[in-house]
């Protein structure tokens, strides 16, 4: 679907570079087209990064640019590598979209810890890493509008009745505390970076096929979330909701957007 609508605060961020993690799939994937299409420079990192290198050619006539650049969000090297090529293609980035996540069909009675490790090292330290490697640099160029946005989920306000999601559950209430210490610690220093979320309920991606374990997760979303007994978001929606909070006026920061699909329970 086009962007068919624009808001006049992303303005501001013409020509500014974003990062966005897991820009290879989903929410990821469909931000950065929408950014790259509001002329907004877009480092996209995943592990995989072919569909975002082909992306940025379909894009190369957009009003911005897309960069991939392979990371890791598990490694500490990965993320410190990232922001040194951002620093010297670039001179820094302005904006960051904490989007990388997974869950695993782990319970807390039969996961494994390996499972588990993979949650919290990407939905949680990842997350982390990516967050104070970028506010570090914001505040070394003096760069005092800087925008954080945490894709968290419903399943960080709520414990759904979900087994397999019990434990990625623990990792996005995680995120929901995380958000609020940030807020607090840029409030003390006095900092205008904002930071924000967005806690989407189901979304069409390649978030439950992964999870399921299939072979060609992108080829299978519409199959698996067919069985949904409601209408599931699009990852657009998302897109247009992490647009929506990066186009607020520097006074006011949205602290975490709820988008649930209209008949979720
Ligand atoms: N879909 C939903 O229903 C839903 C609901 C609420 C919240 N969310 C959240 O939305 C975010 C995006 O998920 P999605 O639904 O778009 O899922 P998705 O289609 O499976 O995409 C996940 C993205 O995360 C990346 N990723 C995974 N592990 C990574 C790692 N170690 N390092 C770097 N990137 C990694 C993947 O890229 P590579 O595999 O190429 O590395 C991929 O680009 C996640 O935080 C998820 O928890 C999703």
């Amino acid at each position: 679907m086009a962007t068919n609508f624009n808001y006049p605060g992303m303005e501001r961020w013409k020509g500014r570079v974003a990062i966005v993690t897991g820009a290879s799939a989903g929410i990821g994937y469909e931000l950065s087209k929408r950014l790259v299409q509001l002329g907004v420079v877009v480092v996209g990192c995943a592990r995989n990064i072919a569909a975002i290198e082909s992306l940025s050619q379909e894009l190369s006539t957009s009003g911005g640019k897309l960069v991939a650049m392979k990371c890791d969000v598990r490694k500490e090297e990965d993320i410190l590598s990232m922001m040194s090529a951002i620093k010297s293609q670039f001179g820094g980035a302005d904006v960051c979209v904490n989007n990388a996540g997974l869950s695993h069909n782990s319970s807390l009675l039969s996961g494994t810890t390996e499972q588990w490790k993979e949650m919290l090292e990407v939905n949680v330290l990842g997350l982390c890493m990516m967050t104070r490697e970028f506010i570090k640099q914001l505040r070394e160029r003096n760069v005092d509008d800087g925008h954080v946005v945490h894709v968290n989920s419903i399943a960080g306000h709520g414990v759904a009745n979900v087994s397999s999601l019990h434990f990625y559950s623990g990792t996005k209430f995680a995120v929901t505390a995380l958000i609020e210490g940030l807020r607090k610690e840029l409030r003390d220093l006095k900092s205008n970076i904002k930071i924000s979320a967005v806690s989407p309920g189901r979304v069409a991606t390649e978030f439950l096929p992964r999870l399921q374990g299939r072979e060609n997760p992108k080829d299978v979303i519409e199959e698996v979330y067919s069985k949904t007994a409601y209408v599931v978001l699009q990852p657009e929606d998302i897109a247009n909701s992490v647009i929506y909070i990066l186009a607020t006026p520097p006074r006011m920061q949205i602290h975490d957007m709820i988008v649930r699909p209209t008949q979720q329970d």
